[in-house]
């Protein structure tokens, strides 16, 4: 399967995708990076791990329309089959996701519908939630609340800082992101309505539901 992966920074989620491509545990093609920033790790990544990648920036363009038309054009052009938005900071309108149509996931750093948008790490902190964790999730107009694929879930400690939990928090991101790549590009997603069903996973173990195969 094709993969276009979006990014704006760090881009330890891409990484782990590199990984899992590299490492043979993914049979898939990264055939394009976009990264509405310049200067950002994620681009870094690319340069050393040889893949193709674009920078294709809000303010070049008169409007959110055309700045989304402009990465569906280099998506399609890419022949990507499957979005992936790892740690991307824009919300997607339609004019992007009709391109797409339920072929674009998303990962966010805590069990949804809880801890929605911005620094939901500290949202859990601030909350005094005892569990948060990470979702795998298709992409909807509504943020951070498309029809969950997988979320694992993650203790939340009494001394944890957002940047300790955060951290505790990725190296689960970054089984379940390639394990819901895995399932998708194996034809095993069934999506009926809100609920999401991998075909032969296993269902009712934590960390993670349902449990992780191959990561
Ligand atoms: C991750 O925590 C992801 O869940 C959120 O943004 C962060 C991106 O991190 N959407 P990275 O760029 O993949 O390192």
């Amino acid at each position: 399967m094709n993969l276009g992966i979006l990014v704006s920074g760090r881009g330890s989620n891409l990484q782990a995708i590199i990984d899992a491509v590299e490492g043979g545990r993914l049979e898939s093609k990264i055939s394009l990076v976009i990264s509405d920033r310049e200067g950002v790790q994620a681009i870094e990544r690319c340069i050393r791990h040889g893949l193709a990648y674009r920078f294709i920036r809000r303010k070049d363009f008169g409007s959110r329309e055309e700045f989304e038309q402009s990465m569906v054009q280099a998506l399609k052009e890419a022949n990507v089959e499957l979005v992936v938005l790892a740690g991307f900071m824009r919300v997607l309108s339609s004019t992007f996701l009709q391109s797409f149509p339920m072929r674009v996931i998303n990962i966010h750093p805590s069990i949804t519908p809880a801890f929605q948008g911005l620094k939901a790490q500290r949202q859990a902190i601030e909350y005094g939630s005892r569990i948060t964790g990470c979702t795998v999730h298709f992409v909807t107009e509504e943020l951070d609340n498309g029809p969950v694929i997988a979320q694992a879930c993650v203790p939340v400690l009494p001394e944890d800082t957002e940047e300790s939990l955060s951290e505790r928090i990725l190296s689960y991101e970054h089984r379940i992101l390639p394990q819901a790549i895995k399932w998708l590009s194996e034809g095993r997603v069934k999506v009926y309505g809100r609920q999401v069903v991998v075909e032969g996973a296993r269902y009712g173990t934590l960390p993670f539901n349902p449990d992780l195969e191959d990561f």
